[in-house]
């Protein structure tokens, strides 16, 4: 795959709707327009709601993105597009957009799993990132550590048996009224608090990577419905005392798996890892251990479009395909 080739990509998995355009090493325009003014009163994803959102705004991104990149639609050499998991409703408006847009100027399609963009996210800011390696992908949906010896052959280690880490602060946070979505809800709230105040439980189940958070959202809202005034917990020691529990419990069960496999590289994706106490519990991590970490930035640990046009990107290079490859094989049915 020459690296001049300019990849336009879309994600549309959930509550962003997301246009990416990546030429080589660079990534000309990255817009993610998020729903969560629409989904807010809510207080969670409705998922019609976000569907018709995605189909009023996906042409207007598209363009603006065309524009901001300064290129015409005939310079684009391949689209990619989120084709799971996610929202089935929003994910139609994507994929059947990208595909609108392959067809009428006659380029390959790539589908991209979510989870592999979540994966591939780092190396839109670390070329050098190379398996293997493991990586602890949170998000609003899934929780897992995943080990990948090369590129394409990923092990899953560990998953969660209830809820999701993202989940865990969702529903949360929707109980406390602290806000939508509920993990920077909680990260602000938490911020000036006192992380060991409340002393809540760091989950473990029988399988030793796996997540269990049901357990624990329940012991915080006991804790809370059984609050007494001469307690003298603020709000923000109580959500820094529940975002250190759901950090602990995620590093627990990494830190296992990263000793255990004895990989010296490990990487992170999702929502999730925008999370301030968590990257900084992982790069401590990273740093005691001589291990190269690899986080994308907040930004591009939350839905976006350009983890899609990298993990097509890195598609193509490491199973050496040509576009005409790509083509044949396209999922333009
Ligand atoms: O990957 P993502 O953007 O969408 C899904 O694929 O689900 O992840 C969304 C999740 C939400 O649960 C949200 O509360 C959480 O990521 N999130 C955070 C932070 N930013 C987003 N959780 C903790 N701290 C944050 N700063
Ligand atoms: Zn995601």
């Amino acid at each position: 795959m020459p690296s001049d080739k300019i990849i336009l990509g879309f994600e549309t998995s959930c509550d962003e709707t997301a246009v990416a355009i990546l030429k080589g090493n660079d990534l000309l325009v990255n817009i993610i327009s998020s729903q969560v003014d629409i989904h807010e009163k809510f207080g969670g994803v409705v998922p019609e709601v976000a569907s018709r959102a995605h189909a009023e705004s996906i042409r207007n991104i598209f363009h603006a993105a065309l524009n901001r990149a300064n290129l015409q639609i005939s310079d684009i050499d391949l689209i990619a597009t989120t084709d799971g998991p996610g929202l089935v409703g929003s994910l139609v408006v994507g994929y059947n957009f990208a595909k609108s847009v392959a067809w009428s100027i006659d380029v390959p399609l790539l589908t991209v799993d979510h989870m592999v963009g979540h994966l591939a996210a780092p190396l839109i800011e670390n070329t050098e990132m190379k398996p293997p390696f493991i990586s602890l992908l949170v998000s609003g949906g899934h929780t897992q550590i995943v080990l990948v010896e090369k590129w394409g052959q990923y092990t899953l280690l560990g998953t969660t048996i209830d809820d999701a880490a993202g989940e865990a602060f969702d529903k949360l946070s929707r109980f406390c009224g602290f806000g939508f979505p509920g993990g920077p809800a909680i990260q602000n709230i938490g911020k000036d608090g006192d992380p060991n105040k409340v002393d809540l439980p760091r989950p473990k189940t029988k399988h030793e990577y796996n997540y269990s958070f049901s357990g624990l959202k329940t012991a915080a809202t006991n804790f809370l419905n059984n609050l007494d005034s001469k307690d003298k917990v603020t709000r923000s020691d109580f959500a820094a005392s529940y975002q250190e529990a759901i950090v602990d419990s995620l590093m627990n069960n990494f830190i296992k798996a990263v000793k255990d496999t004895g990989v010296k590289n490990i990487s992170g994706g999702g929502g999730v890892m925008a999370n301030q106490r968590l990257r900084e519990k992982i790069n401590t991590f990273g740093k005691e251990n001589n291990l190269n970490v690899y986080l994308p930035t907040p930004k591009l640990s939350t839905d976006n479009a350009a983890m899609i046009c990298i993990a097509a990107q890195n598609n193509l290079i490491t199973n050496e395909l040509q576009l005409d490859d790509v083509r044949l094989s396209s999922v333009i049915k």
